[in-house]
């Protein structure tokens, strides 16, 4: 038996520990925000918060990470109305939607590092694929949620 710290619940997994987080997340915790791409590690629909690391869940065998807190877009905040997402949907970053857990989840650690991060941060950050190409929206949506979280005017 495998235990976690999941969206601060203590979760227990009998899974073999070669099980990647994601589908551990989704079929065994039913925590379907994260979502699944490529389940090569290329394109952060996967991306979750791991001990305050943004890491792609799909190659994250959930073996090497017992003990672990684990952070989904599920557990970002209860009331969906984490500065991201309101930033998100104020700049209209979602357009199908797919990718958009896993780029807040991203987004959402480059925030705790660096509240005030450069375009360049960002992009350099926010290595996430979005088949929509909303990147310009994206910048826009994390530099307002930063200075939500400095308290600023957004
Ligand atoms: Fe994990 Fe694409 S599904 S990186």
């Amino acid at each position: 038996m495998l235990r976690f710290t999941v969206n601060n619940q203590p979760v227990e997994y009998r899974l073999d520990p070669a099980t990647p987080l994601l589908w551990a997340l989704r079929d065994a915790s039913n925590l379907t925000g994260t979502k699944y791409g490529c389940g090569t590690g290329q394109c952060g629909a996967c991306t979750v918060d791991i001990d305050g690391q943004a890491r792609r869940s799909c190659r994250v065998p959930i073996g090497t990470i017992e003990g672990a807190y684990v952070t989904t877009i599920e557990g970002l905040s209860r009331e969906r109305n984490h500065p991201l997402q309101l930033a998100f949907l104020a700049e209209a970053v979602p357009q199908c939607g797919f990718c958009i857990p896993g780029m807040i989840m991203a987004a959402s650690v480059l925030l705790k590092r660096n509240a005030d991060p450069s375009e360049a941060q960002i992009r350099e950050a926010m290595t996430n694929l979005c088949r929509c190409g909303v990147y310009p929206r994206l910048v826009e949506a994390i530099q307002r949620a930063g200075r939500a979280t400095r308290g600023e005017e957004v």
